[in-house]
């Protein structure tokens, strides 16, 4: 399987001969009020800094992590894996655990897959369906759940289809895969991006499951993917000791943790960016249920999930290439185990791109 991701502007910049900045990427689902002025300014501030080693115990780090999440759990530095982006995170959890077989869903962020493939894990993959809303039938998952199974991951929101699973179903899980000795990767990479986040991550509950670990990231709601950090959180602090033996010094380097403590620290830009993203969703959602020949998911974050109904697929528009010729960059979800090239995600960005979006998918469909 070879698993593409979005937001590879460089090389559709290439291909296309355009320069970077004037390709407008709803594929990277990137807080659209970009990096905060604040943090920038730390970051050149503290530009010197990289002549020093970062202080490989990420100390004031940790404490910054431990703080901003304070509300829900007190958790110690024994509960936090610093990673190198949340991807790192994944593979360098599952690289320790080396589960045999594993049960993910369909579709879900992909790297999950790749990274069980390294340890030879067989892969079992829960099919979401369209016609529940690509959500989690709880009684059904938990059939599914093999008896040789010790690893699941669950995404939530789920990339692509942004659907949340409910957190009382997601304790039914953790319960059963407690007794039956499943490890669960939770990724929460877009929780920070919820109104009412406490309602929906698990992190409340990190101290009571042994076999939970909570994967967060700070390139999509701080805006930072070319920075990379991200972190795991979990109450095995054994687990989360072994991670740290086994990984090599000074992962995080020096700007990425000054840009990381500035940002888990700015309220402002934490509180504006929820509260835009509240009005840009409402917007985008409403006008892309108007266009007729879309199926759209109700989105929980910052990214769209949508289809292009039967009928109008037969038009034999491939919508990708026709923004990309407009210099609009989407993911198409062809390559998502369990969908196929009816299906898309966007991020959602500013108003401006966002019209710009709108008004090209509404000429390329001729106002269907
Ligand atoms: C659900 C999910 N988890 C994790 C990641 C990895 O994020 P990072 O940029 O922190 O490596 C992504 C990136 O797209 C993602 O969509």
């Amino acid at each position: 399987m070879v698993y593409k991701h979005g937001g590879n502007v460089y090389e559709i910049s290439r291909d296309i001969s355009a320069d970077l900045n004037e390709i407008i990427d709803f594929s990277a689902n990137i807080n659209p009020l970009g990096i905060s002025e604040k943090v920038k300014t730390e970051i050149i501030d503290n530009i010197d800094s990289i002549k020093h080693y970062p202080d490989y115990t990420y100390k004031r780090l940790k404490d910054k992590i431990v703080g901003y999440h304070r509300e829900m759990c007190q958790i110690t530095e024994e509960n936090i894996y610093l990673s190198n982006g949340a991807a790192d995170g994944i593979y360098n959890l599952i690289s320790y655990l080396k589960p045999k077989k594993a049960l993910l869903l369909a579709p879900t962020f992909g790297e999950y897959e790749m990274a069980l493939d390294r340890v030879d894990c067989s892969v079992k993959y829960y099919f979401l369906k369209e016609k529940n809303g690509f959500r989690i039938d709880l009684e059904d998952y938990i059939l599914k759940i093999e008896e040789d199974i010790d690893f699941i991951a669950l995404c939530n929101p789920n990339n692509p289809t942004g659907q949340m699973t409910d957190k009382e179903d997601i304790l039914t899980i953790l319960d059963y895969c407690r007794e039956h000795k499943i490890n669960v990767l939770l990724d929460e990479a877009f929780c920070d991006f919820l109104m009412d986040e406490s309602d929906h991550s698990l992190i409340d509950e990190l101290l009571k499951y042994n076999n939970m670990y909570i994967l967060r990231s700070l390139t999509k709601f701080f805006a930072m993917p070319g920075l990379r950090l991200g972190y795991i959180l979990s109450g095995n602090s054994g687990v989360i000791g072994e991670l740290k033996k086994t990984s090599p010094p000074w992962r995080i380097n020096v700007i990425a943790e000054v840009a990381a403590i500035s940002s888990l620290d700015d309220e402002e830009y934490i509180n504006k960016s929820k509260e835009n993203l509240n009005i840009e969703k409402a917007f985008m959602y409403d006008k892309m249920k108007q266009i007729k020949c879309l199926r759209v998911f109700e989105p929980s974050v910052n990214y769209i999930f949508f289809k292009i109904n039967q009928g109008f697929c037969s038009m034999g528009i491939d919508l990708k290439k026709e923004l990309i010729d407009r210099k609009i960059l989407i993911r198409s979800c062809d390559n998502y185990v369990g969908l196929d090239g009816e299906f898309y995600r966007v991020a959602i960005k500013s108003r401006n791109e966002n019209e710009i979006l709108l008004r090209s998918i509404g000429e390329i469909f001729g106002g269907l």
